[in-house]
This record gives structure tokens, C-alpha cells and sequence, in this order.
């Protein structure tokens, strides 16, 4: 099966690990196992390391029914990472020929995957004047009858918005209406700057809803490489028949480090949110001194989708900062957003990053 490169995944293998300062990440600074271990007071381990549970232990699917309001054990499946679990639930859900709307800027598996699979993609593009917001108007003309999944990442990477609740509401009652199924990758729920952390959960308002989680970024684990599908009971069972050739198990530390953090969730909910503040504040600092980019301030999840009044690509731009500065930033076009970069404003350095890069723009 043919599919195309995933734009993101190749430009961070390429430029992120080198790098001196890392803006072009999503992730909350990770936490370390000495810190977690350190807060749950576990000096020790005598764990097995055998397959452990094969689609997650009670303790830990308990821990992740915690997160949602209407869902049972036999409502969720644990994954390798959300990158894992987003692909299960296209495999199990999806046929050739069958028509797919996505939300864009997203995560690029959203509509490669559904492409390789031989569905009709369909791209909704979100507009800066709308506050990165769907519009329901716009979204009707691009929906047929046909239409058999509608894919929605809320928190959004790259544009830091929040779909406040009583969009997604309107935004279920929509898709109930047009008989559609969801998938709502919400990787960052957990992660909104204001009022409460957690927007609703798509998956507790609709049964055809299917809500994906992970520990990667509102957990600060993304080593553990563990994710989640919450969705209704006949797909799960679909996604673990699928999993079979794919997964076995996430692995058995993965599973007790993930189910030990989501037991001490306050604690690191705490701690992102004061990265988060930090990093919100100086980032808003800057735009406000920076007159050639604009912005629209995130709400939530960890990264800014950043205009800058250039002109140049945005691949030569980050190429050739990165090159003079040793500062990485993800290029808008790996996101299909040309004449941006995205910028996580959760990165430790932001100031001094920020500062080299206006420093930068001035020079071009
Ligand atoms: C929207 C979105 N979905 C999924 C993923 C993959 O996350 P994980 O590390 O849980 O596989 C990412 C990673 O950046 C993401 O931004």
C-alpha cells in the first residue's frame, strides 16, 4: 500500500533533535521516571515483563474512564501512542471509495491515511478570521450524503484553538443529523488555557463519536508511547480485532507508568499549567512587540500558528534560520499551511528563541 510521507514526522527527524533551541516541538517538557517515581514514592519495581494485559489493564482503563463522563471499560482499547490509535480506527472504519472530511491544518494521518485506504479526502481549511474555528456553514457545503467520517483534532495542533463546548455540541448535533461518524483526536484535551482544562469529550456526546487520547502531551509521557481510543463497543471490538496484527500489547511498563501518572493527574496538570502560562505570556509579549508576524493566541494545546509578512517559503525560512541560529521551528507547508511556521510556546529557552528569531526576520 502506497502512502504519502507523513511532512511533519520527516522535517522533526530531520531538524528537531539537533537542535539548539526547540520550537518547532508540541510536547510539554517530559517528565523523567525519577520524577514520577519520586512522587508516587516507588522505589523499586518487581514488574514481569511479560505481554501484561493485551488491550490495556483494568487499572489502567479505569484510570482513562476517569477522563470522560458516559464511557465503560468495553468502551476503550489502548494503542500505541494516539499516532496508533488514529490509524486502528481508520483501518476498522473506513473503505475504499468511502468520502472523508477533514479539519485542517491537522496531524497529516488524518487525510494520508484515509487516502492510502482509497477514500475520497476532502480538506476543510479553518480561517484565521474565524479564530481557527470551524464554521458550520462552510462545513454544510463541503458534507454530502455521502459523507461517512468528519475528522476533528480539538485542542488543534498547529493553531492552539479550543472549540468551545457549546460548539461541539452543534457540531454533534450536525453530524447526528447527517448520519456522520467523528473522529476526534484529542491528544491535547486537558490542555486549555482557559476556564476548564478539559473540553467535553466528543465520544460522551454521540455514539457515533470516537474520541482518541494519549499520554504523550497532556501527561507529559510522549516515551511511553501509549494512546487510547474511546469510541462505542462494536468498534472497539473492530479496532482490537484489527489491533491483533498490529499491536499485541503496548507493552507492560507502558501501561503501569501511563496508569501511575493518570493517578497523579492533578499534580501534572499543575505543572503544565504553569509552562503553559509562562510560556503563553511570553510568547504574547512578543507578538505584541513584533511587527512582522501576526497570530492568533492560542486557547489551549502547546503550539501557535505564526503569519510571518515575508516573503519567502516557509521550508527555505526554517531551513535557513535554523542553519544560522540552531533554533528549530516546524515550517507551515508540512502542515499544508504556507507562509506560516508553527511555534510550541511551551519550549524551554522561548525568550531568547523568540529573540533570535525576530533578530532573523529583520535581516531577510
Ligand atoms: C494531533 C496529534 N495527533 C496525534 C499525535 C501523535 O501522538 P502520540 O505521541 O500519542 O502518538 C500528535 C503528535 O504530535 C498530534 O499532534
Amino acid at each position: 500500500m502506497k502512502i504519502s510521507p507523513f511532512k511533519i514526522e520527516e522535517w522533526m527527524n530531520r531538524y528537531e533533535s539537533g537542535a539548539l533551541y526547540d520550537l518547532s516541538g508540541t510536547c510539554i517538557k517530559p517528565l523523567t521516571i525519577n520524577e514520577l517515581c519520586g512522587h508516587a514514592g516507588i522505589e523499586a519495581f518487581d514488574i514481569p515483563l511479560d505481554y501484561g494485559d493485551i488491550t490495556g489493564s483494568e487499572r489502567l482503563k479505569n484510570n482513562i474512564k476517569s477522563l470522560y463522563t458516559n464511557q465503560e471499560l468495553s468502551n476503550i482499547t489502548v494503542t500505541h501512542g494516539a499516532i496508533g490509535a488514529n490509524q486502528l480506527v481508520f483501518y476498522s472504519l473506513l473503505e475504499k471509495g468511502d468520502e472523508v472530511v477533514c479539519i485542517v491544518p491537522a496531524y497529516q494521518q488524518h487525510y494520508s491515511i484515509p487516502e492510502s485506504i482509497g477514500a475520497d479526502v476532502k480538506l476543510y481549511f479553518l480561517k484565521e478570521e474565524n479564530n481557527w474555528l470551524p464554521d458550520l456553514d462552510e462545513l454544510s457545503e463541503i458534507i454530502t450524503s455521502k459523507t461517512k467520517l468528519l475528522c476533528i483534532n480539538n485542542p488543534n495542533n498547529p493553531t492552539g484553538a479550543v472549540i468551545p463546548n457549546w460548539l461541539t455540541e452543534e457540531i454533534v448535533e450536525f453530524a447526528k443529523k447527517n448520519k456522520i461518524w467523528i473522529l476526534a483526536d484529542e491528544v491535547y484535551r486537558g490542555l486549555n488555557l482557559i476556564g476548564n482544562p478539559y473540553s467535553i469529550a466528543f465520544a460522551d456526546l454521540y455514539e457515533k463519536a470516537i474520541s482518541v487520547g494519549s499520554m504523550s502531551k497532556t501527561y507529559s509521557l510522549p516515551g511511553l508511547r501509549l494512546g487510547w481510543v474511546c469510541a462505542r463497543e462494536d468498534l472497539i471490538n473492530e479496532i482490537n480485532h484489527q489491533r491483533q496484527y498490529n499491536t499485541i500489547s503496548v507493552g507492560i511498563l507502558d501501561d503501569y507508568f501511563a496508569s501511575i501518572a493518570l493517578e497523579r493527574k492533578n499534580w501534572i496538570e499543575e505543572r503544565n499549567f504553569s509552562i503553559m502560562q509562562n510560556g503563553i505570556e511570553t510568547f504574547t509579549d512578543w507578538l505584541t512587540n513584533e511587527s512582522l508576524v501576526e497570530c492568533v493566541i492560542p486557547t489551549g494545546g502547546t503550539t501557535a500558528l505564526v503569519k510571518y509578512k515575508k516573503d519567502i517559503k516557509s521550508r527555505d525560512l526554517c531551513k535557513r534560520f535554523q542553519n544560522r541560529t540552531g533554533v528549530a521551528l516546524l515550517p507551515g507547508e508540512t502542515m499544508e499551511m504556507e507562509g506560516y511556521v508553527r511555534i510550541g510556546y511551551c519550549a524551554t529557552a522561548l525568550k531568547q528563541a523568540l529573540e533570535l528569531f525576530s533578530e532573523y526576520l529583520y535581516q531577510l
